[in-house]
C-alpha cells in the first residue's frame, strides 16, 4: 500500500464516521457507531492501523500521524452526539409547554376517619373517653345482655352473621355498653368507635360492614334531659347551628327511646330527594338505658340512670360531604378521597 492510498482509506472512515455518528439516534446507537469506528477489536480504524507495517519505513510516520487525527476527529464527534443525545433539548416535538403537570400523588385520610375524629373531639371536650371492644361477640353481649328476648323480632332486623356456636360478628356497638359498665363504677362516660357487621345487601345506603360510633353516660340523677341537651350540643357543633328533632322509637335496650333528626344539610329543610322531601335527616338512636341492661352489667338501677345513642359515621359523612352513594366510600378511589381530604 502507498501512503497516498493509506491517507485516502484514513479520510474516507472520517467521511463515513460523521454520518455514522450523525445518524445514531440513542446511546445504543452512539455505541454501535463507536465500535464499528475505532472499537478495538474489529474498528475501521484499528483495522487500518494493522496495515501500517506495510508502508515503507519512512512513511509510517506521516501515515501514523493522519491515523490520529481521524481518530480524534471521530472521538470528538462522538462526545458531542452523546451530549446531544442525554439533553433532550425542549423542542416543541417533545415537550408540551402547554400541558397541566401532573399532579404529585398525595395519600388522603377517609372521610369516615374523618368524621370519626371530629366526633370524638366533640365529645372528649365533654369528658367521654374511648373504649373499645372485640368484634367478635357472644351472643350475650350483643344480644342477651342488651334484653333482647331470645325471639325477638330485632335479631331478625339485624341480621346476624354467626361465626360459631353462642359467636357473631357484633351487630352494633351496643355491646360496648355492657363491657364498659362491668369494668367502671359510675360516673361512666365513654364513646366506643368501630366496626359492626349484619348481612345486609351492599346497595347504595347498606353495607355489611359499617362502623358506629357508641356513646354511653351512667351516673346519679341522670334524665332524658342530658340526652336531649348533650346530643343537641352534639349536632350544633358537628353541622354548624341546626335544627333538630327527636322521633319516639324502640329498642330492646333503651326506655324511653329516641331517633334523633338534624335538619337537612342538603336542602336545609325544604325538600330535596336527598331526604325524601321531608326536609330532615336521620343521624342516630338513642334512650335512656333500661334497667334490666344495668342489672345485667352490674350496675345498681334503682341508684343510677343513664344514657345512651348509636350512630353511623358513614351517614353522617354522605350528609356531611353530599356523596350520593355509600359504595364510593368502600372503594378507596384516591380521585375521590382527595376532592375530601384535609
Ligand atoms: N344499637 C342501636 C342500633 O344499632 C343504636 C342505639 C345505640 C340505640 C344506643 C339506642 C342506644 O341501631
Amino acid at each position: 500500500m502507498t501512503l497516498s492510498e493509506f491517507q485516502r482509506l484514513a479520510s474516507g472512515i472520517a467521511d463515513e464516521g460523521e454520518k455514522l455518528v450523525a445518524a445514531a439516534q440513542d446511546a445504543a446507537g452512539l455505541e454501535e457507531a463507536r465500535t464499528a469506528l475505532v472499537g478495538r477489536k474489529a474498528g475501521r480504524l484499528p483495522e487500518l492501523m494493522k496495515q501500517l507495517p506495510s508502508l515503507p519505513p519512512e512513511e509510517r510516520k506521516e501515515a501514523g500521524a493522519a491515523i490520529n487525527s481521524v481518530k480524534q476527529k471521530l472521538e470528538e464527534l462522538l462526545d458531542a452526539r452523546r451530549a446531544a443525545l442525554t439533553t433532550t433539548a425542549p423542542d416543541d416535538r417533545s415537550i408540551d409547554l402547554t400541558m397541566p403537570a401532573r399532579r404529585r400523588w398525595k395519600g388522603a385520610r377517609h372521610p369516615v376517619t374523618l368524621v370519626i375524629d371530629e366526633i370524638q373531639d366533640i365529645f372528649r371536650e365533654l369528658g367521654f373517653t374511648i373504649a373499645l371492644g372485640p368484634e367478635a361477640e357472644t351472643e350475650w353481649y350483643n344480644f342477651t345482655a342488651l334484653n333482647f328476648p331470645p325471639d325477638h323480632p330485632a335479631l331478625d332486623m339485624h341480621d346476624t352473621l354467626y361465626l360459631d356456636e353462642g359467636v357473631v360478628l357484633r351487630t352494633h356497638t351496643s355491646p360496648v355498653q355492657i363491657r364498659t359498665m362491668q369494668k367502671n363504677k359510675p360516673p361512666i362516660r365513654v364513646l366506643s368507635p368501630g366496626n359492626c357487621y349484619r348481612r345486609d345487601f351492599f346497595d347504595a345506603s347498606h353495607a355489611p360492614m359499617f362502623a358506629q360510633i357508641e356513646g354511653l353516660a351512667i351516673d346519679e340523677g341522670v334524665s332524658f334531659v342530658d340526652l336531649k341537651g348533650t346530643l343537641t350540643h352534639f349536632a350544633n357543633k358537628f353541622f354548624g347551628k341546626t335544627k333538630t328533632r327527636f322521633r319516639p322509637s324502640f329498642f330492646p335496650f333503651t326506655e324511653p327511646s329516641a331517633e334523633m333528626d338534624v335538619e337537612c344539610q342538603l336542602c336545609h329543610g325544604s325538600g330535596c330527594p336527598g331526604c325524601k322531601n321531608t326536609g330532615w335527616m336521620e343521624i342516630l338512636g338513642s334512650g335512656m338505658v333500661h334497667p334490666r341492661v344495668l342489672t345485667a352489667a352490674g350496675i345498681d338501677a334503682e341508684r343510677y340512670s343513664g344514657w345512651a345513642f348509636g350512630m353511623g359515621p358513614a351517614r353522617i359523612a354522605m350528609l356531611r360531604y353530599d356523596i350520593p352513594d355509600i359504595r364510593i366510600l368502600y372503594d378507596s378511589d384516591v380521585r375521590f378521597l382527595e376532592q375530601i381530604a384535609r
